[in-house]
């Protein structure tokens, strides 16, 4: 029987018998002296085997190669001064093998190194290939513990705290609308019939509240078939939440709550509450997103109405056709950002154009004072004008003044992507700050170009703000999403719960009564029968690991993530299917495969 687990041992356990079981990591030869690392999920320990004082076995640990499955029975032993480690917790001891069972070996050549002494870096896709023997990695093992760490605070805080229950809803079940694209499996029993796979609980935690549980929970699993990124998967996890009779203010002050005990009892730290609010206008102002990284300052600065009227057109047009003028300063930019970046075909340049951006306009404030711009601006905007642009945005010499023109949209999403870019390149994000950041006071809706119509900004069962009333469609929504360095972390909202006003959001974002009584003519009936005012949010647990775990990706805090590509390289899914499976379905492909 296992006594302790490899990583556990300490100093107080020198002279006690243990048995431990575990991989080996690595196996090393020193003169006839065997050191096995003898790993498990908590950690490493160094086990000994020598002819003379464990004869035993000696003989066995000569034959022991990397990852071969062992049981070790020892004694615990003080290490001598010079072999002391204090890189590892168990490094002031060793366990000398009395004997050693071999459990299962290695039959064929390992794929990767897999030992934490080694710190070669693995592709990717070969880790995923692997990922059984990915997740023995050190750093893969500390981030699923991790993981389930935040679970674990999170289910003991809401329920023994809060007094929140958890129901699980249906995985197999109409669209819910969250935006994406849904995954969609057919039915065999209904022909030509589908269930989508849920976005998100959305619908159902509201149904709940209507059921009066008052305060539910749920670890759930979402789907959205929508392009994927370093913090986006097809299949992603979120703490889902919905409570009745609670305001904004409250839903807010226990989630700070959550959030703080999260951090306490997982990284040992003690946050500041209440956590800063920017009202979403504000962010889109001074940071040109709804989910900023207050890390650092490099604030936008908007110069529309000093340019409005100016001799270059590009300025000009901008405003009077409803867009904005505005500007990302950067000090020091001056001397480390050369034009050949900011000019076609450079990397500055290309990272506006990938954002929408037409051009890249600028100003640079050379160390002597001097300014220095594009011919447009130098021979277009007065000298006044040019003062104020230098006034407004503060700039020193030094200073480069990125520029950003046309409709509001695309000149935000442009400086943003600059912003962080120049911020990774300025070293200006210090890794160990925490910036916890509700962004509150969303837009209702906001312009679908595409199909010409208002789509809900958050989703459109979001309760508008009383006060905005007279006209839904500048509505301010009830909504709260919490932002942390950077990422949005969760989003939610205070529901409508009247018919009337979801009927009149329905319209708003052009659902015809007809749609939108097929769509959700379940959830309209509901409000019928007694609906509490109610609200909730979400958390997206992936990303909300991977920052606490400071990954750059969610696909390395999730035991089996997808690809880029949304595949599964361990079993190789999504696969072709046998005929007569999509017979029972009643399913057929088009996919014609290009010749
Ligand atoms: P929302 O769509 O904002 O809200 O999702 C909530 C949180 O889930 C995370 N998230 C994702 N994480 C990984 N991969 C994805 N593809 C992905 N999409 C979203 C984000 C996000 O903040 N029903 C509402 C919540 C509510 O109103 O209560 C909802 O799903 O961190």
């Amino acid at each position: 029987m296992r006594t302790y687990y490899c990583g556990e041992l300490r100093k107080e356990h020198i002279g006690e018998t243990v048995t431990l079981y575990g991989w080996v990591d690595r196996r090393r030869d020193h003169g006839g002296v065997i050191f096995i690392d003898l790993r498990d999920r908590t950690g490493i320990v160094q086990v000994v085997s020598d002819p003379q004082r464990t004869p035993d076995s000696y003989e066995l640990a000569n034959t022991l190669r990397n990852e071969y499955v062992v049981e070790i029975t020892g004694r615990v032993t003080q290490r001598p001064e010079e072999s002391l480690n204090p890189r590892i917790p168990t490094g002031e001891i060793e366990i000398y093998a009395d004997t050693i069972k071999l459990l299962n070996s290695v039959r064929k050549q390992l794929p990767f190194q897999v030992s934490t002494a080694d710190t070669d870096s693995v592709r990717e896709e070969l880790r995923l290939k692997y990922r059984y023997l990915d997740l023995r990695r050190d750093r893969m093992a500390h981030n699923i513990q991790l993981r389930h760490q935040v679970v674990k605070a999170m289910r003991r805080y809401l329920e023994e705290v809060e007094g929140f229950i958890e129901v699980e809803t249906p995985i197999l079940t109409r669209s819910t609308p969250e935006g994406a694209r849904d995954y969609l499996v057919p039915s065999r029993v209904n022909p030509s019939e589908w269930f989508a796979l849920p976005q998100s609980p959305q619908l159902f935690k509201q149904l709940l509240m209507v059921s009066g549980f008052d305060r539910y929970y749920q670890i759930a699993r979402c789907f959205r078939d929508e392009d994927l990124r370093a913090d986006r998967q097809p299949e992603f996890t979120q703490l889902d939440m919905e409570m009745s009779f609670m305001s904004q203010e409250e839903i807010i002050e226990l989630n700070e709550k959550l959030v703080c005990h999260i951090f306490k009892t997982v990284k040992g730290i003690e946050l500041q509450r209440p956590f800063p609010r920017l009202v979403y206008a504000e962010a889109m102002e001074r940071y040109g997103s709804d989910k900023p990284d207050t890390r650092y300052g490099l604030e936008l600065v908007d110069i529309s109405d000093v340019v409005k009227d100016c001799g270059f057109k590009v300025f000009r047009e901008a405003v009077t056709n409803g867009g904005i003028v505005k500007i990302l300063p950067i000090p020091n930019g001056n001397d480390s950002i050369s034009n050949v970046r900011i000019k076609p075909g450079g990397d500055l340049f290309k990272e506006a154009s990938d954002a929408g951006a037409k051009g890249l306009a600028y100003i640079r404030v050379r160390n002597d004072g001097e300014i220095d711009t594009i011919g447009a601006i130098k021979d277009n905007l007065t000298a006044e004008q040019k003062q104020e642009i230098l006034r407004r945005t503060d700039a020193k010499p030094g200073h480069l003044l990125l520029f950003g023109a046309g409709d509001t949209a695309t000149v935000n999403k442009t400086l943003d992507r600059l912003r962080q870019l120049i911020a990774r390149e300025f070293g200006l994000i210090d890794p160990e700050k925490i910036n916890l950041l509700w962004i509150t006071d969303f837009p209702m809706f906001e312009w679908n170009a595409e199909e010409k119509r208002l789509e809900a900004l958050h989703h459109a069962f979001t309760a508008p703000h009383p006060d905005d009333m007279s006209d839904l469609k500048t509505a301010r929504a009830q909504a709260y999403d919490l932002v942390f360095n950077g990422f949005e972390v969760g989003g939610g909202s205070l529901r409508i719960y009247q018919r009337e006003i979801q009927e009149q959001v329905f319209e708003a974002i052009g659902l015809s009564p007809e749609e939108a009584h097929n769509k959700f003519g379940f959830l309209l009936e509901a409000f019928e029968y007694g609906t509490p005012p109610h609200g909730g949010l979400a958390y997206g647990l992936d990303r909300l690991v991977m920052l606490l775990a400071k990954e750059e990706s969610i696909r390395d805090v999730i035991a089996f993530p997808k690809t880029q590509q949304a595949r599964c390289l361990l079993t190789d899914a999504p696969s072709v299917v046998d005929t007569k499976q999509l017979k029972e379905l009643h399913v057929t492909s088009t996919y014609k495969p290009k010749s």
